[in-house]
């Protein structure tokens, strides 16, 4: 298989990036990231997640973020539910896509979510039945498809089933997550090509973090199995309340640049996507962990 020539960018830095601030981040900042992001040429920004309050404070905002972005037409702005209460909450505020998440592992699943595997399974049918019936989309993720903060590795097996499980249950692409960034290129593929034996490649992504900045690498090797949808954050910000030590998602400057340089298409301006990641890391009181942010800045001072 070789490269793709179009790759979607499934932009995360509103929730996987934001969800993990100890700060409070003010609405009216996630709504302007939000719009800045979509009008990048990015043509899926997540914006938030309807989950408790009280495992997540940081998402509590959500409906009123999502009611007030100025939405584009071209551009979706999908939320995470974990359940049928969160379902509910997203619908009021008018989702018109969403994401389930469950894990490949049964210790991550019951810290993240508070249940099995199968638990986590039997409680998404019901919500990803309800969307779907409203024309509501759904993405499945699964978590840790690389490693877990609680059990170590994973076997790939345990990720194709449950991916299979979610995309059976109606999920129309499956995002795979190295949740705490500890894959490497040659397991990344052997993953993929494990869950390929049950999937079509084309309804698979790429959620991968940087911790251990394996990110851009492990990506090259999944685009070369033909995976062609890829979720990153601007700026790199994020990481998991639930996975310890876990820093952000390949920041999507540097997804952009790696694309670029490949001559595969994504539609995103990357200067757009950087200034748009100064701003965002300035009102974080950081520098952007992007290289290709750092590299940019360093060039406009020259
Ligand atoms: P629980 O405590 O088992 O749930 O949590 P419960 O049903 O017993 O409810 C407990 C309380 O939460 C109740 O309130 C419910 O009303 C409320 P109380 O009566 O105590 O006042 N509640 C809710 N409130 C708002 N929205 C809801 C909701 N549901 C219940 N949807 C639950 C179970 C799933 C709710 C909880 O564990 C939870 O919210 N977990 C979310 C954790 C999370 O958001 N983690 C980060 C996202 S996943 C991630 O980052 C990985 C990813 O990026 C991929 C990767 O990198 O691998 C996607
Ligand atoms: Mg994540």
């Amino acid at each position: 298989m070789s490269l793709p020539k179009q790759v979607k960018i499934v932009e995360v830095g509103p929730r996987d990036g934001l969800q993990n601030e100890s700060r409070t981040i003010p609405a009216t900042v996630k709504i302007e990231l939000v719009e800045r992001l979509a009008d990048a040429g990015l043509p899926v920004v997540e914006a938030g997640a309807f989950v408790s309050p009280k495992w997540v404070p940081q998402m509590a905002a959500s409906a009123e973020v999502l009611a007030g972005v100025r939405r584009r037409a071209d551009v979706s702005y999908p939320v995470l539910v974990p359940n049928l209460k969160g379902l509910e909450a997203a619908l009021a505020a008018g989702a018109e896509e969403i994401a389930v998440f469950g894990a490949a592992s049964e210790s991550f699943s019951q810290r993240n979510i508070n249940c099995s595997i199968a638990e986590s399974l039997e409680r998404f049918a019901p919500v990803i039945e309800a969307a779907r019936a409203q024309g509501v989309r759904v993405r499945g993720y699964v978590s840790c498809v690389l490693g877990c903060p609680y059990e170590g590795d994973i076997a790939p097996a345990a990720v194709a089933r449950v991916a299979d499980e979610l995309a059976t249950m109606g999920c129309y692409e499956i995002s795979l997550g190295d949740t705490i960034g500890v894959g490497t290129p040659l397991k990344a593929q052997r993953m993929v090509e494990t869950v390929a034996d049950r999937l079509p490649v084309e309804r698979l992504a790429a959620h991968f973090h940087d911790t251990y900045g394996q990110a851009l690498a492990n990506l090259f090797a999944v685009l070369n199995l033909g995976v062609a949808s890829v979720d990153s954050a601007v700026a790199g910000l994020g990481g998991c309340p639930y996975a310890k030590g876990a820093s952000g998602n390949v920041a999507t400057e540097d997804v952009v640049y790696l694309l670029d340089g490949l001559g595969i298409d994504t539609g995103v301006d990357l200067a757009t996507v950087a200034a748009t990641g100064r701003w965002i890391s300035e009102r974080l009181g950081r520098t952007p962990a992007s290289k290709v942010a750092q590299a940019l800045a360093a060039k406009a001072e020259d």
